[in-house]
């Protein structure tokens, strides 16, 4: 445990880092990446250009270091970030890299202002979340291991493709060993890598399962982006190039916004290809009420429409090419007291959404979201 001497100094160093935040994680990264490349095998590059994985990283200790002394209250991150952790196959070995190149960052921005007392301070603080995340880490690859899953990555195949709209293309992914594969709770998702021809780096993404199949295999439903977004790059790969046969490692399953129980009527809004894990949600939620608002830009692009109102006791879709954007009023018409709404979409999107529900007076607890990408960089 922490000195009460430690903790005050973290504590009232917190604000001084919380300005330098952005300068002390882009300073760590570059750092680190030019001590460890390899490492780039592992992280998002295009979260980091943007400086996304930068914020992320940042507000998770500058949070954990303000509950330095009740750590029980950061749980609920530390689950989220630790399945995404096991998912790409981050190890006990990787803490000391990325503490050492934090506190030295640390040190190059802050300069003088940070005293051995502070560096000190940190690194001990840092000793303590590093070591809350390889242990949730370990029992969860232990988990994935005895519920039939793998640890890190194995080889599959597309064996199949299907295209679901103008954008969105689903991926039939075998494992190559032939194991059977383990249940995937619907809602969660696998991390892919890749080697991508002309790219020096592999590439990791996560993409929620839409399926899984009696053949043994796990679908994912990819949106064509363009190669500036951040799914860019893999994307352009899967739709351009990939071809059946094609190899591609994959982890587990894992995740944490899955469908819960709870109130029997469930409400599902999707912005999107935000729509996947929600479509999975639906087809699980059979014998309750279900009702589904799908935004889209238009038909056209919306993926899973058909299948999505054969299963939905309710079922709205809002093109905004057409009818603009979803307003609270057309939530209330689908919302009933006590619902259950599941939100899935681009940031913009959920904010919205979950503004207008707490208009509605939704409770906090009956709100069911997970951002994409770097969940705390909201
Ligand atoms: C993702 C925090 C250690 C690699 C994340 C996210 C957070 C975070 C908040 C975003 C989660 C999301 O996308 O929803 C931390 C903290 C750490 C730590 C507080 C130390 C105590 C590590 C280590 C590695 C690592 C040691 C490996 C060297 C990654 C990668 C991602 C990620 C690859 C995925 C996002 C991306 O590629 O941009 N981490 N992390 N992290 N973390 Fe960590």
């Amino acid at each position: 445990m922490l000195q009460q001497q430690t903790i005050d100094i973290i504590k009232s160093t917190v604000p001084v880092l919380e300005v330098h935040g952005q300068e002390i994680t882009k300073t760590f990264y570059k750092n680190m990446f030019e001590a460890h490349p390899e490492l780039l095998n592992i992280f998002n590059h295009t979260n980091q250009r943007r400086g996304r994985q930068a914020n992320a990283l940042a507000n998770t200790v500058y949070a954990a270091a303000v509950h330095i002394d009740n750590l029980e209250a950061i749980v609920p991150a530390v689950m989220l970030i630790a399945h995404k952790h096991r998912s790409l196959g981050i190890l006990p070995e990787h803490y000391p890299i990325v503490g050492e190149h934090l506190l030295g960052a640390i040190k190059e921005v802050l300069g003088d202002a940070a005293t051995p007392e502070i560096i000190d301070a940190w690194a001990q603080a840092y000793g303590v979340i590093a070591d809350i995340f390889i242990s949730v880490e370990e029992d969860l690859y232990q988990q994935t291991e005895a519920a039939g899953g793998w640890r890190m990555f194995k080889p599959f195949k597309i064996a199949r493709k299907e295209q679901e709209s103008d954008i969105v293309t689903s991926f039939y992914l075998s494992p190559v060993d032939g194991e059977k594969l383990p249940e995937v709770a619907p809602g969660q998702y696998i991390s892919i890598r890749l080697s991508i021809p002309g790219e020096e780096y592999l590439m990791n993404r996560q993409y929620t399962v839409t399926d899984v199949t009696e053949n043994n295999e796990y679908r994912i439903s990819v949106k064509r982006e363009d190669d500036n977004t951040p799914n860019g790059r893999v994307s352009t790969y899967l739709h351009s190039d990939a071809e059946i046969g094609t190899e591609i490692e994959v982890s587990a399953p894992a995740g944490l916004f899955t469908l819960q129980e709870g109130s029997n009527d469930v409400l599902f809004i999707a912005g999107g290809v935000g729509v996947t894990p929600l479509y999975r949600m639906l087809q699980a939620a059979g014998g309750r009420n279900t009702s589904f608002i799908q935004c889209a830009r238009n038909e056209r692009v919306a993926a899973f429409t058909e299948q999505i109102q054969a299963n939905a006791n309710n079922y709205k879709a809002i093109y905004s090419d057409t009818d603009g954007y979803v307003t609270k009023e057309q939530i209330e018409s689908m919302l009933t007291t006590g619902s259950d709404v599941y939100i899935c979409g681009p940031a913009p999107f959920m904010q919205a959404i979950i503004g207008q529900l707490k208009d509605l007076g939704v409770a906090d607890d009956r709100i069911h979201y997970e951002f994409f990408g770097p969940a705390l960089a909201m």
